[in-house]
């Protein structure tokens, strides 16, 4: 989004005309022109030279003898200058926006995924069931808040989302799509951040639910998820669900390599070694007030995993 100095500056406009101008224009009806010239620290000379200032303030004043229905035209004329000139602001500032938009590289694309959709309903069928708890939900809506909408409309009411993003671009346009959307203005609060800062500065029970559609490694995010189950972060009966990429995970890399390490090479089979290693992850930070509810294997432009866990006490 262009600033409004920068746009002034490219159509050619005087910044202190132009705020001048608008000064005027909005004050012309209730301050005289000296209290107008105190104000902006001029002199009456140079507000007579301005072309607004003749039909807004000065003739109503009386500065410049001008018949009343000579005056109205002038301001009129004015009227009709500046919102051109508003009118030639905004569309130059959408164009800009546009432009931007389509140059924009996204982290995530696939929002209309049909298998992304399956993965959707189970976590939200995970988080409708009776006796789920209500409260806060920290969450990765992307720019659309897709995942959040169903909740609400499928659930109801008694969430509040804090919806994370760490890509400013991203964060950008989920800010644009909360700004027109009801429900989500009212239930999910954009934060720019990684979701592990809010995960590590939480207490026991803070949430009602964790949704950490990740679609990335494990490797990355493997800390957050542990500290978030050894301290209880969601309250009883309270769900953790994680997507996961499969790829992008070498045998020996991070976390899971070191799983997979402690056993002989080859004994899952080469296309089951990076599940294996998730699931020998989960195993391994999980308590024993913890089940694995749904563990799913889908597609959403690659491989992806998801995992929802249940804080049963
Ligand atoms: C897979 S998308 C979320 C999809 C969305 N929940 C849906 O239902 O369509 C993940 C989003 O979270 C962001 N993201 C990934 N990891 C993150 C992290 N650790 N902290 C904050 N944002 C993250 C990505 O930039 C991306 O926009």
């Amino acid at each position: 989004m262009k600033t409004k100095e920068s746009l002034v500056k490219e159509l050619n406009l005087l910044t202190d005309k132009y705020s001048v101008q608008h000064f005027i224009l909005k004050n012309h009806e209730s301050k005289t022109a000296v209290e107008i010239c105190d104000e902006l620290k001029i002199n009456l000379k140079k507000l007579v030279a301005n072309r607004l200032a003749l039909g807004g303030v000065v003739a109503e004043n009386g500065f410049i003898q001008l018949d009343k229905v000579k005056a109205k035209k002038v301001i009129k004329n004015h009227l009709d200058t500046i919102s051109k000139l508003q009118k030639k602001i905004k569309n130059s500032a959408s164009v800009e926006q546009e432009k931007k938009i389509v140059k924009e590289k996204n982290t995530y694309t696939n929002h209309d995924g049909v298998y992304k959709q399956q993965a959707r309903d189970k976590m939200v069928n995970a988080i409708s069931q009776v006796d789920s708890p209500m409260g806060v939900i920290p969450t990765l809506p992307s720019y659309t808040g897709k995942l959040e909408m169903q909740i609400l409309e499928s659930v109801g009411r008694g969430f509040e989302f804090i919806g994370c993003e760490r890509d400013f671009d991203t964060f950008h346009k989920l800010v644009n799509t909360i700004a027109e959307n009801t429900k989500l203005r009212k239930f999910l609060k954009p934060r720019f951040c990684e979701i592990g800062e809010v995960i590590f500065n939480a207490k026991t029970d803070e949430f009602a639910h964790l949704i950490l559609d990740y679609c990335g490694t494990i490797n990355s995010f493997h800390k957050e998820i542990e500290y978030a189950i050894q301290n209880d972060l969601v309250k009883p009966n309270g769900t953790i669900s994680i997507t996961l990429s499969k790829n992008g995970i070498g045998n020996n890399a991070g976390i899971v390599g070191e799983l997979l390490r402690q056993f002989p090479k080859g004994c899952f089979g080469d296309d089951k070694e990076t599940e294996m290693g998730v699931k020998l992850f989960i195993n391994k930070v999980m308590k024993p007030n913890y089940k694995v509810e749904t563990f799913f294997n889908y597609y959403d432009s690659s491989p992806m995993m998801l995992i929802i866990i249940r804080r049963i006490s």
